[in-house]
Formats: structure tokens, C-alpha cells, sequence
């Protein structure tokens, strides 16, 4: 039959390894094993040929398997990229991708409001193998331009930025970037490959946590990096190979299921919390509501050209948040309080400003000024899941009252 072009959805249930025909199932087998037959003329059994270790005859799961090549392939046609490595966490992908690419003597710019581990680990962690940390606001372009250097290696950038929701400007980004020869790497893991698609918009590397919306169920941890067969093979031999990061197999089975249903997802959790948004923007009790989806938000405009949809998460500042976290703690039956996001349950979590800025983010006054801007005093951080909307606004209309 002739080759289709076919659209994203399409690929997210059929993208990767062909099905094993063999008893005609149609969902796919677990790969298990993590050994495989290794004939000794195949090539040279170094992580630095490993490039040629992620298909058949695929030799140890430290280099991949089949059922994670699988994922890798699915990935990489929804990220339009040419490689993925998937990892046993989104930490991973991102640790493992920095200190596969950046040596001592290297400057990273970091942008200053992201998951607060990554700023942690690049703050706290990276100066301790020599690299030179920068954190600039890159939402200021003139403050990205000054902030490069000589030794300059990576721009590292959040959209929409955990917990602000505050986006990044991927194609004005990466018109600096290219222009300086640095590598922008921008982790997606808000907007998903069902909003935004950062490759071609200029990003050198996208980044996501799988634990989130592409698994979307809770039930498994997963990241993945996505970028040129180059740069991901020299991810793959450090990553995956040296430091021992890559994704168990019936994991990455899992993250494919989630997958599967991944885009119907997206687009009923984004209508709800779009709609869930509106409803708290009109509630006395919300003195802020930080959403890409509302006119009110400041990069609006920027939102509905680089997103296609505005995602599952909203941030808002209140004006009794002790009162409400105790009302979420005690009363809430749909609104589970709890860390992580992207599950098919709605979760709910209050970030204080004060505690965030002195365990994971060490500001410039302007920096802090931006981000109590959007962050007050703390934030209630919602992510949406698939209850129906109109329970989910009975249950907050109650936590708020
Ligand atoms: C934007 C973002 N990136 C990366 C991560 C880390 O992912 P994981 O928890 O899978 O290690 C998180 C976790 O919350 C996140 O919110």
C-alpha cells in the first residue's frame, strides 16, 4: 500500500516498530529481556559505536530494546526529530543530557523559573563539575544576549515554565541561539508534542518528562530527549550507557499505552482547564490566574502562535490560601493533593514563594519582581485531569466558598 502522511494522532497509536505478526496481536509484545544474543562480527561492543546498537540485533538495554526503541521511534515522529533516548525519569533525560554535553571549563544559561530539581541540579549541582551557571529571565531577550559568553554551550528553557506558566519565546530564542552557534534545549513536558512541537520552531533538543502527560496515568516514570541522530548518540553512550539512565522495558510498554490515547487526552483536559481557568477568574476569592489560554496573560498573544492547544496546568494566587489548602486537604474528594501532574486524576498543589526562592531559586531582585508578579505570595498550582468539568468547578466553587 502506499506510504501515508498521516497526522499526529494517527501516529501516536501506530508511530514505531512494526506489531510482531506472528500471533496477529494488535497490541504490542514486552520485550524483556535485557540481554540479547550478541554475535561478536556485529561491531565493535563500545558505547562510543552505540549508534548502531539501537536496532535489530539489539545487543544490551543499556544501549535500548526492542519495546524501548518502540517508544524512541513514537516519540521521534510526534517530535519530529531524527533520534530519541528515553530514560528511567525526566531528571534523567535532563542530567543526563547536561553532563553528556557540557565538560568543565562550560557555560550553561539556565532560565530562571523551571522545576525547581533542574534549577537545584544546575545551580547547586553542575558549578561542582566546573561549568559556569548563568540564570537569566529569557522571556528579556537583551538579558539572554549579555548573559552568553565565550565558553557559552547551552540555553536551557522551560515553556510553559513549571509553576509560572510563563512561556518562552522558542523561535525568538533560537535566532540567538543559532546565530552564536549554542545549543537550545527546551524541555516541553507543559505543552506536549499535542500543543507545541519545539523542534521546528528552532530547539536543537525538546525534553519531557513521559512521568506526565504522554504516560498520563501515574503509573510510570519515564523522560526522553529528542534531537539530531548526533547529538542523541552522544546523549545515548553517556546517559543511557555510562551513568546508567535508560528506561526499563515494561515501562516504557506503559508510556506507549498512555500514548496511545494521548491526544484525545490533551484536547479534554485543555477544554476543561481553559474553561475551569475563565471560572476562576471570576471567582472573588482569585486575585490571579496564570493560564496561556486566558487573553489575560501576558505573552497571550505568543501563546496562540506557538500553541495549539493551552494544556492541562493553571496556577492562581488567592486571598486566603491557608484556609483553601486546608479546605483542598480536608474536603476535596477530586483535587487529590499531590506533587507530580499530567495524571487522568486532578491534582492539586500549593507552592509557597518564599519557601520556593530559598530552596531552588536564588533571584535577582528584578527576577524575584517578575516572579511574585505572576506568583504573589504562593500559587495554587491545578492539574486537570479527565473528571467531568462541571464536577470539577462544583468541587472548587465548595473549596473556595
Ligand atoms: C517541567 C518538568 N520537567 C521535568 C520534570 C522531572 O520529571 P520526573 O519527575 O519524571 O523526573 C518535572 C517534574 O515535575 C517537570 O515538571
Amino acid at each position: 500500500m502506499k506510504e501515508m502522511d498521516y497526522g499526529p494522532e494517527t501516529y501516536a497509536v501506530n508511530g514505531g516498530l512494526p506489531l510482531n505478526t506472528q500471533h496477529g496481536a494488535i497490541a504490542p509484545d514486552i520485550s524483556m529481556s535485557v540481554n540479547n544474543i550478541y554475535d561478536p562480527n556485529f561491531g565493535d561492543f563500545s558505547a562510543k559505536g552505540m549508534d548502531d546498537l539501537t536496532t535489530a540485533p539489539f545487543v544490551y538495554a543499556g544501549w535500548s530494546n526492542p519495546t524501548v526503541r518502540q517508544l524512541e521511534n513514537k516519540l521521534s515522529v510526534l517530535e519530529k526529530t531524527e533520534d530519541t533516548l528515553v530514560t528511567a525519569s525526566g531528571m534523567a533525560a535532563i542530567s543526563g543530557t547536561l553532563l553528556s554535553l557540557l565538560k568543565a571549563g562550560d557555560h550553561i544559561i539556565l532560565s530562571d523559573v523551571i522545576y525547581a530539581a533542574v534549577s537545584e541540579f544546575v545551580r547547586d549541582a553542575l558549578p561542582g563539575y566546573g561549568i559556569d551557571v548563568s540564570v537569566v529571565n529569557l522571556t528579556r531577550p537583551d538579558e539572554l544576549e549579555q548573559a552568553i559568553k565565550p565558553n557559552t554551550k547551552i540555553v536551557y528553557a522551560e515553556t510553559p515554565c513549571n509553576p509560572l506558566l510563563r512561556l518562552t519565546d522558542i523561535h525568538a530564542v533560537s535566532l540567538v541561539t543559532k546565530k552564536r552557534g549554542l545549543l537550545f534545549c527546551v524541555d516541553s513536558t507543559f505543552a506536549t508534542p499535542a500543543a507545541t512541537c519545539p523542534s521546528q520552531l528552532g530547539a536543537d533538543l525538546v525534553i519531557h518528562s513521559l512521568t506526565k502527560f504522554i504516560n498520563g496515568h501515574g503509573d510510570a516514570m519515564g523522560g526522553s530527549v529528542s534531537g539530531s541522530h548526533l547529538l542523541i548518540a552522544k546523549i545515548r553512550a553517556h546517559a543511557g550507557v555510562y551513568l546508567g539512565a535508560s528506561l526499563p522495558a515494561h515501562s516504557a510498554w506503559l508510556i506507549m499505552r498512555g500514548a496511545d490515547t494521548f491526544y484525545p487526552r490533551m484536547k479534554t483536559l485543555s477544554d476543561s482547564a481553559l474553561e475551569i481557568a475563565r471560572w476562576l477568574e471570576k471567582h472573588p476569592k482569585v486575585k490571579r490566574v496564570n493560564y496561556p489560554g486566558l487573553p489575560s496573560h501576558p505573552q497571550y498573544e505568543l501563546a496562540r502562535q506557538q500553541m495549539d492547544l493551552f494544556g492541562g496546568i493553571i496556577s492562581f494566587q488567592v486571598t486566603e490560601p491557608s484556609q483553601i489548602l486546608h479546605r483542598f486537604l480536608n474536603e476535596a474528594k477530586l483535587f487529590l493533593h499531590a506533587f507530580s501532574i499530567g495524571h487522568q486524576r486532578s491534582l492539586v498543589v500549593y507552592l509557597d514563594s518564599d519557601e520556593l526562592i530559598k530552596t531552588s531559586y536564588s533571584f535577582t531582585d528584578q527576577q524575584e519582581k517578575d516572579y511574585r508578579e505572576m506568583a504573589g505570595e504562593g500559587v495554587f498550582r491545578l492539574s486537570i485531569g479527565l473528571e467531568r468539568t462541571d464536577d470539577l468547578l462544583a468541587e472548587l466553587d465548595t473549596v473556595l466558598a
